[in-house]
């Protein structure tokens, strides 16, 4: 009897050890209310009992937001969104880690809602030092207001690539050394929203939102942060070791397979790219359009 109950408290010991190994660096407990605080009219806002999932309502009284409670320096951050269905024209869905004011870094998923039978278009950005002219826009290849998928923001010390289902649709690399901003020394929480962006998101504002149509709700579902939480120093988000793993070498760029997906997503799916748009620019683009 007392042999038997020694082997099992091994076991469970040994399971205990292995399930810390894995997680050592997710930091998200699946529960929004353990996770994040809600900043912007908690009359907006819905959790489900358990905490695991949760939805926004944008009407005409309001619009709403959450926020982490702690702030990252670097790692992966996946969030599950369902977007607003049917007529979604000028609203805007969020997902983005945004450092504190003034010279702030930003790192965004915009998801722009469109009039019925036109897409949804999933808006990109980087900001750094207060600079955020970097757009790119592209279409999905499913319907995302049918079902939960997964966003992601993968940031390093070498690169940032944002993901759709795992698969990268975009990349923006660390070119600090020849003078590009770079987000590498502010925090950034993690936050999520919903928003009128009646004046610029839909047709460049043309199609604005229809009050009519009210409430507009997007649900948030299962999410990880798997990231280094800010303490103060930086030197220990910027290590390369295994509890960062995501600064070691192997995330410094792309896999082959990844690279093939990037390719298909700029292929046949892109809509805008601020580094295509000389117009704007006025024939003198941005450096980093020119860096590998
Ligand atoms: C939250 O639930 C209440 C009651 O079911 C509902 O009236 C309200 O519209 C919901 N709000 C959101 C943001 O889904
Ligand atoms: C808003 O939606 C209502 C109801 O579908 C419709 O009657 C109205 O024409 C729409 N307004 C605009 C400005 O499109």
């Amino acid at each position: 009897m007392i042999k038997f109950k020694g082997f099992f408290v091994t076991v469970l010991a040994l399971n205990v050890i292995v399930v810390q190994i894995a997680m050592a660096s997710v930091i998200s407990t699946g529960d929004y209310n353990k996770d994040f605080f809600v900043e912007w009219s908690p009359s907006h806002v819905n959790t489900s009992a358990d905490g695991g999932t949760r939805t926004l309502r944008l009407d005409k009284e309001s619009g709403a937001r959450f926020a982490s409670n702690d702030m990252f320096l670097f790692g992966q951050f996946d969030m599950q969104i369902k977007l607003v269905p049917g007529y979604s024209a000028g609203t805007v869905v969020t997902f983005y880690l945004l450092s504190g004011q003034p010279n702030h870094d930003e790192i965004d998923f915009e998801f722009l809602g469109n009039v019925l039978g036109q897409p949804y278009i999933l808006q990109t950005n980087v900001f750094t030092s207060g600079m955020g002219y970097r757009e790119e826009r592209i279409t999905l290849w499913f319907d995302p207001t049918v079902e939960f998928h997964t966003y992601s923001i993968h940031w390093n010390i070498h690169q940032i690539v944002f993901m759709v289902d795992s698969i990268p649709i975009r990349t923006y690399r660390n070119h600090a050394d020849k003078g590009v901003g770079y987000p590498r020394s502010q925090p950034m929480p993690v936050m999520a929203s919903i928003w009128d962006g009646s004046d610029w998101a839909t047709g460049g504002g043309r199609d604005k939102v229809n009050w009519s149509k009210a409430p507009f709700i997007a649900s948030y579902g299962s999410y990880k942060m798997d990231a280094c939480v800010w303490k103060g120093n930086p030197r220990v988000c910027e290590e390369a070791n295994s509890e960062n793993w995501w600064n070691q070498e192997s995330w410094s760029s792309l896999t082959g397979v990844q690279r093939r997906f990037l390719k298909w997503v700029r292929e046949y799916h892109m809509v805008y790219d601020y580094c295509q748009d000389n117009e704007r620019f006025n024939g003198s683009l941005p450096l980093e359009c020119s860096l590998p």
